[in-house]
């Protein structure tokens, strides 16, 4: 059975999506939740859902990320994962970190990829006057936010949106898409998934 590393920043709901999903759909295994933020609401919730779970404080390493990466690495590699899943993970990983986990690592982004890679992206959809706005699941490389798109949701832009109400139309989106990519993925499917 594949096994399955998440790592969360925040409130974790694309986290507890998968792990739902998986522990459900029988198809993979949720090994490890971790976070680089310890206060992550994200991690109690996996905790409670029987999921082992680490955080590493990256405020601890200052500007030293390989420091910090090298911390992170310790749990992640004990818990010997066949893909690692970024949801909601707001920390850059250096290429050292992420040519580790080549062609085994996934992002959640709250944009139609390659549009709007980095951060603000709902604002800056809303500022583009786009019609239309959703998220990307992708395989992570050196660059950020690149590397082969897995699949796609998207939503109609509204009249009225602002940056909150579009990001929470687009998250409902996201908790489809990301299970059902992880599902095609550990299966060896790349063919997008359209949502
Ligand atoms: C999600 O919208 C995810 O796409 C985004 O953070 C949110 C996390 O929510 N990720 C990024 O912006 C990555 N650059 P969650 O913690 O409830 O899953």
């Amino acid at each position: 059975m594949p096994r399955v590393a998440i790592l969360i920043s925040g409130g974790g709901s694309n986290m507890l999506r998968l792990v739902e999903d998986m522990q459900a759909g029988g198809y993979a295994t949720p090994v490890l939740v971790a976070s680089n933020d310890p206060g992550a609401g994200g991690l109690a919730k996996a905790a409670a859902l029987g999921v082992a779970t680490a955080a590493v404080d990256h405020k601890l390493f200052g500007k030293d990320r390989a420091a910090f990466e090298a911390e992170l690495l310790k749990p992640i590699l004990s818990a010997e994962p066949d893909v690692l899943c970024l949801a909601g993970f707001m920390r850059v990983l250096t290429p050292e970190f992420v040519t580790r986990f080549a062609g085994r690592m996934l992002n959640i982004h709250p944009s139609l990829l390659p549009k709007y890679p980095g951060l603000h992206t709902h604002a800056r959809a809303l500022e583009a006057d786009d019609a239309e706005a959703g998220c990307t699941v992708h395989e992570v490389t050196p660059v950020l936010d690149d590397g082969p798109i897995l699949g796609q949701g998207r939503v109609p832009v509204l009249a009225g949106d602002t940056p909150e109400t579009l990001a929470a139309r687009v998250l409902t989106v996201e908790h489809r898409l990301y299970p059902a990519v992880l599902r095609r993925y550990v299966a060896g499917d790349r063919s997008p998934v359209l949502l």
